[in-house]
Parts: structure tokens; C-alpha cells; sequence
């Protein structure tokens, strides 16, 4: 099967990595970013292209979600499968007369990070028998967890990792602000960051909580308000308000 991967960001990189590190051919990675796509190319030697398109049975458009309706208008053939990484996004906002298709890899993607793959949960949609299990057995060559999915269920698993991924790391970034204006070092939160994270491996997070909100200490919430200002204080007293929703306190 002739397999190509649209895009050059953080989805695209880490998709043909896997791929290749899995044997499965790629027969180019094409994007607009002559730069960044030479650049994956190179480490991964795989053909790029910012101008022609190349023949294919499977097209794999990992662009940003704003793009990828445009994006997919530059697919012209018929007899092929198309699929994007979105998490929100129906697979119906392809704009092609292709065989329409998704593929969400379920984890946080940074190119500077690595990831073992074999543990991405990975979330499927199709037209037709065929072409799900096409892209079933295409992911499960890079993970063990392949799953079908429905379009309902994959905005509801999206809109959970927002919560539990994008909101907690930039709860961090807030944080590090708050360390960093006090010199404190950010590294000596990181065991407490892992506990946390680990802890709800074997409790659940209702019953992990712990700090001044839950435990009603409306003191220490008062002296942690006034050292606070701006969008910190705001999050502050947003998240002891739902915490203390939760636990009707
Ligand atoms: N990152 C994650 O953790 C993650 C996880 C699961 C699913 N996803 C999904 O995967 C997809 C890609 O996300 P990403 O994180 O890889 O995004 P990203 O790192 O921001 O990369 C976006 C890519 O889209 C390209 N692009 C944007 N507009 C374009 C256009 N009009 N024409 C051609 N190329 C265009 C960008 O090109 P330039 O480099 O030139 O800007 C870049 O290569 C999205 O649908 C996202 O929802 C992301």
C-alpha cells in the first residue's frame, strides 16, 4: 500500500516516525514547509514534497484542524483513502470525492519529545468495512491499543483530553510563573507533579484529592488570593470553586 503523510508539524513527524521505525514504507511526506519537511525527510529518509502531490491508497492529513478542509481540496483522485488525526473534526470535512476516514492518536505530540508508540490508544472511523480495517491493521502495526470509534464519541474523548492533558500542563505553565517569580527552582515540584500523575493510576482523582479547597480552609484560600493578581487569581479561585462544587463543601 502506497501511504502519504500531509503536514509537517508535531502529528506528522511523530506519525512517520512510528511508521518507519515500524517498517511501513511512506512514499512521501508533503506539506507547504519546504524547511520542515526537508528536515523530517532527512532523519527519516523519506521523499518530500511541497509541489507534487504523489500517487496513493491511503493519504494521512495531519495539518492543523483550521486547514485540513482546505488541505484536503489538493487530494483530486477518487479511488483512494482519506483520513485525518483530529479530534473534533467529522470525517466528512474532507472535501474530496475519495473514501472518507479518521485516525485520532490519542496522546500529546511535541517534536522535541520522544514516545513510545505502542501504547497510543488509536481511534478509527470509516465509510466501510474495508477501509476500517485497512487503517486498523495499519495502526496496529504501531500500536497495540486500535480501537473504532464514532464521530459523538471521538469530540467527547477530544474534549476529555483537553481537561486532562492541555489544562493540567498549562496549570503547570502558571505555576512555573509563580515559582519562577519567587526564584523558587520548578525542579523541586517534579516528584510532586509525578506522584500526582501516578496516583491516579491506582485512586480515583475524586478520591486523590487533596489541598487547602478540599479541605475547606478558607484562611489559607484568603492569604493565597492576595498573592495572587490577573488570570492566576482568576484560575485560582475558578478551579477551589469547582473543587469545592465537587465535594459540596
Ligand atoms: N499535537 C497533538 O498533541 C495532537 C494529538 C492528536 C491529534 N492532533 C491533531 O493532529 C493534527 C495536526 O496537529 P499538530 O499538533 O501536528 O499541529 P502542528 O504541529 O501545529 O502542525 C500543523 C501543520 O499543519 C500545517 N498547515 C497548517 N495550515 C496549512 C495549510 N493551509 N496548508 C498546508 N499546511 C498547513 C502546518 O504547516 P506550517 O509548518 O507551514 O505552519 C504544520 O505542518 C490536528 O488535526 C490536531 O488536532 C494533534
Amino acid at each position: 500500500m502506497q501511504i502519504v503523510i500531509i503536514g509537517s508539524g508535531n502529528v506528522a513527524y511523530h506519525m512517520a516516525k512510528a511508521f518507519v521505525q515500524n517498517n511501513i514504507h511512506l512514499a512521501q511526506i508533503f506539506g507547504r514547509n519546504e524547511a520542515k519537511l526537508n528536515k523530517i525527510s532527512e532523519e527519516l529518509e523519506i521523499p518530500h514534497s511541497t509541489k507534487n502531490l504523489v500517487d496513493a491508497d491511503l493519504y494521512i492529513i495531519c495539518v492543523s484542524d483550521n486547514s485540513v478542509e482546505a488541505v484536503s481540496k489538493i487530494i483530486v483522485k477518487k479511488d483512494c483513502l482519506v483520513t485525518h488525526t483530529s479530534g473534533s473534526l467529522p470525517k466528512d470535512i474532507l472535501a474530496g470525492e475519495y473514501r472518507k476516514s479518521s485516525l485520532y492518536p490519542l496522546q500529546t505530540f511535541s517534536k522535541s519529545k520522544e514516545l513510545d508508540y505502542a501504547n497510543i490508544p488509536f481511534f478509527v472511523e470509516a465509510e466501510n468495512n474495508e477501509d476500517k480495517k485497512t487503517l486498523m491493521d495499519l495502526a496496529s502495526k504501531i500500536s497495540s491499543k486500535v480501537m473504532e470509534s464514532t464521530h459523538e464519541k471521538r469530540k467527547y474523548i477530544h474534549l476529555t483530553a483537553v481537561f486532562a492533558c492541555n489544562f493540567v500542563n498549562h496549570l503547570f505553565s502558571r505555576a512555573k510563573e509563580i515559582s519562577d517569580a519567587q526564584e523558587i527552582p520548578f525542579d523541586y515540584f517534579l516528584p510532586l507533579i509525578d506522584e500526582t500523575v501516578q496516583k491516579i493510576h491506582e485512586i480515583e482523582p475524586k478520591a486523590a484529592q487533596t489541598g487547602p479547597a478540599v479541605r475547606n480552609d478558607k484562611r489559607i484560600l484568603e492569604l493565597h488570593e492576595q498573592l495572587l493578581k490577573d488570570e492566576s487569581l482568576e484560575i485560582y479561585k475558578t478551579m477551589n470553586h469547582s473543587i469545592q462544587k465537587m465535594y459540596e463543601l
